[in-house]
């Protein structure tokens, strides 16, 4: 996930989802979870900025509203506090990017939105969610632990400074 290159995470796309949206909107711990618009793109890049060390731009966030396999959710309370971005590639959903504000993390956003992401997948008839991160990232590892993924593999290098990517996923039940 969040490779330096946003082309690597593009060049997966092997298929298309169909089917609508999931509801809109939903609630968790005074946050308000919404699909991605351009009227939240300033205050997205604000957080990609200070979160990643090769930020996503504007263009590639624009590209992501026009894909119909990807959907980005954002968090908000007053202000808003994180994003996520997935796509649903057949039966897989691939988690491309999270990140919460500084200022709100520790605070379950991050959880919220990973926690709405499983919700959605299982609702979509997904068999699971994978995503890369990076070896060093001991805050998001957490996050994903505490989501119920595991590691699946590991890509060497494959982020700069030749730090590696490990692959996570959460397998879904279905009953
Ligand atoms: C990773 C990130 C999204 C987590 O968001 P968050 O809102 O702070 O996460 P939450 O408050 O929901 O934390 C959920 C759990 O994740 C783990 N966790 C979160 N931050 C952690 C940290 N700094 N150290 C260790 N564990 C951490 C904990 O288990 C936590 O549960 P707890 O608070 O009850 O202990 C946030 O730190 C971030 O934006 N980082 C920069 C961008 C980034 O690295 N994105 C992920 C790319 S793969």
């Amino acid at each position: 996930m969040h490779a330096e290159s946003g082309s690597e995470i593009r060049s997966r796309c092997a298929a298309d989802q169909s089917g609508a949206a999931t509801p809109p909107a939903s609630t968790c711990r005074g946050i308000v979870l919404t699909p991605l618009t351009a009227a939240d793109l300033p205050a997205v890049l604000a957080i990609e900025r200070v979160s990643f060390p090769s930020p996503w731009s504007a263009s590639m966030f624009l590209q992501e509203l026009d894909l119909a396999l990807s959907r980005v959710v954002v968090a908000r309370s007053d202000a808003l506090l994180g994003y996520l971005c997935r796509w649903i590639v057949a039966d897989e959903m691939q988690v491309l990017n999270v990140a919460v504000a500084p200022a709100a993390r520790r605070r379950g956003i991050g959880a919220a939105l990973v926690a709405e992401a499983r919700r959605e997948a299982r609702a979509r008839g997904c068999a699971s969610l994978t995503l890369e991160v990076r070896r060093g990232n001991v805050a998001a590892r957490g996050l994903y632990r505490s989501q119920g993924f595991a590691e699946v593999g590991v890509r060497p290098g494959y982020y700069a400074r030749d730090e590696d990517a490990l692959i996570l996923r959460c397998v879904l039940t279905h009953d």
